[in-house]
């Protein structure tokens, strides 16, 4: 009697596992190939200069951190509030473009690399970096903060 019962159950079993197994397959490849496919993606058309638009992740870490390093193209912009004031500059240091970062307490734009200063508007102040930081102009439209860069 207990033969035609077990024989009954293989095929769920089997087809069980074989469902398992393709899932596990499935989500192997699936980890495995979203990285790959998301580094060969390109950028998107925003050009260099902008208009960018900040992603909802990025205005969180704004919120928070009160700066953020956006890319725009190839480019990284850092944003930050000021006083109230929402500012921009190109985030790569212009002495070995090393990624500068926002020091609030001393309202100063700083490059960890050889210690660079800069101020909210990127002139330097103290530091091996030649020139000053790019500006860009950073306005917020309701929950948006777009980004244009600063034609001289
Ligand atoms: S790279 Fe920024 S100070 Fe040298």
């Amino acid at each position: 009697m207990a033969a035609p019962v077990a024989q009954s159950l293989k095929p769920a079993r089997r087809s069980f596992l074989n469902w398992f197994i393709g899932a596990g397959l499935l989500g192997w490849a699936g980890s495995v190939l979203y990285p790959v496919l998301r580094y060969l993606r390109p950028l998107g058309d925003v050009g260099a200069g902008g208009p960018l638009k900040l992603t909802a992740e990025e205005l969180a870490i704004l919120n928070k951190s009160h700066f953020v390093i956006a890319r725009a193209g190839t480019r990284k912009v850092i944003v930050f509030e000021s006083a109230g004031e929402l500012r921009a500059l190109d985030a790569k240091c212009t002495h070995e473009g090393c990624t500068v970062q926002f020091v609030p307490g001393d309202s100063l734009i700083w490059c960890a690399c050889h210690n660079g200063k800069f101020d909210l508007d990127g002139r330097v102040l103290s530091g091996p970096p030649p020139r000053p930081l790019g500006k860009w102009v950073a306005t917020r439209e309701g929950d948006e903060v777009m980004l244009t860069m600063e034609t001289a």
